[in-house]
C-alpha cells in the first residue's frame, strides 16, 4: 500500500487527504500565478466537479474530441492544489485557455485570484445530495477514511470537521467574492434541469460562442449515460486500492430529487444568501 494513503495534511485549519496533497502543494496553489485568460473551476467535493470539467473541456475543444476520448479529466482540468499539478501544468493543451480545478476555500485563493482577471466558475450542489454523494465516495476512495456510520458522517458534515472543511463556509465564502472576482455561480441542479441553457450561460461568460450543433455535441458528451461509460471521466483508470468501484460507482446516480428541483434549482444563490 502507498505509505501516504491514510495520511492527512492540515492547511489553514482544513484537513486534506495526504495521498494527493502535501503542505507544499497546498501552499504553492495559494500563491499560484494565474493569467487573465485562465479559467478556474471551483467546487466543494461531490458537487459536480467532474461533470463541469467535462463541460468546460467540451466548450473549448471546438469539436475536436480527441482529448475527450483520450485524456483523463485530471489531466485536462487539473487540480491546482494536488501533488501531480507541478507536472500536469506543463502538459496542458496550448490551443485552449488553461483550465484548472480547485476545492480550496475562497479565503485561501482570493489573494492569488485578485491579481488577475481569471474567470472563475463556481459549481454548488444542494447540501443533502452533496452529503450523500460524499458519504458513498468515502466508502470507495482508499485515501478517504471509511465512515463509521451515516449518522456520524452527517454530524461531521454539519460541523464541517471532515476533509475539505465545511460545505457551508465553502459556498458562502465563494458567493461572497462574486463582486470582487469575475465569477459565475452555477448549480448542479440547473445543469441537470436545463443543460442547454446552462451551457449557453457558460459560453457567454467564457466568451466562447457556440453554434447549436456544437451545443448538441457537448450535451451528448456530458450526459450521465456517456460519462458513466467513458474511462476518461468515470475514474476506472484508477486501481482498486485508490478507488474501489466494486463497492459502488463514482458516477452513482445522476438524477435529482423533486424537492431540490423546487427548493434549490437556479434560486440556490438567493436561498443561501438569505
Ligand atoms: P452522485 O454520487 O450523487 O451520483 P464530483 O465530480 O464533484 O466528485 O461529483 C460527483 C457527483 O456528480 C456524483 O454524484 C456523480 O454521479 C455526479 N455526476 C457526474 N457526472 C454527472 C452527469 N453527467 N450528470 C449527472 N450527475 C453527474
Amino acid at each position: 500500500m502507498n505509505e501516504r494513503m491514510n495520511t492527512t495534511v492540515i492547511f489553514d485549519g482544513i484537513r486534506f487527504p495526504g495521498f494527493i496533497h502535501t503542505l507544499e502543494s497546498l501552499k504553492a496553489a495559494s500563491a499560484f500565478q494565474f493569467q487573465d485568460k485562465d479559467v478556474l473551476l471551483v467546487t466543494f467535493p461531490k458537487s459536480g466537479t467532474t461533470w463541469m470539467q467535462q463541460v468546460l473541456s467540451l466548450i473549448f475543444c471546438e469539436g475536436h474530441l480527441w482529448p475527450i476520448h483520450h485524456l483523463p479529466n485530471w489531466a485536462r482540468v487539473p487540480w491546482i492544489e494536488q501533488v501531480s499539478f507541478s507536472q500536469l501544468v506543463h502538459e496542458l493543451r496550448s490551443s485552449w485557455p488553461r483550465l484548472f480545478t480547485s476545492h480550496l476555500s475562497a479565503k485561501v485563493l482570493a489573494p492569488a485570484l485578485m491579481k488577475s482577471k481569471v474567470k472563475v466558475v463556481y459549481v454548488a450542489r444542494n447540501p443533502k445530495d452533496t452529503l450523500v454523494s460524499y458519504y458513498h465516495f468515502h466508502r470507495i476512495a482508499g485515501f478517504m477514511p471509511d465512515p463509521s456510520s451515516f449518522e456520524d458522517f452527517v454530524d461531521e458534515f454539519l460541523e464541517g470537521t471532515g476533509f475539505f472543511g465545511s460545505w457551508f463556509d465553502h459556498v458562502k465564502g465563494w458567493l461572497g467574492l462574486q463582486k470582487d472576482l469575475n465569477l459565475l455561480f452555477v448549480t448542479y441542479e440547473e445543469l441537470h434541469q436545463e443543460p442547454r441553457r446552462t451551457i449557453q450561460k457558460l459560453s457567454e461568460f467564457l466568451e466562447r460562442p457556440l453554434r447549436p450543433e456544437e451545443e448538441d455535441v457537448i450535451l451528448q458528451h456530458c450526459s450521465f449515460s456517456f460519462m458513466s461509460q467513458s474511462n476518461m471521466v468515470n475514474y476506472s483508470l484508477l486501481s482498486n486500492e485508490i478507488m474501489d468501484q466494486r463497492k459502488g460507482k463514482f458516477l452513482r446516480k445522476g438524477h435529482l430529487p423533486l424537492l431540490y428541483q423546487v427548493l434549490w434549482g437556479t434560486g440556490g444563490n438567493t436561498l443561501l444568501l438569505n
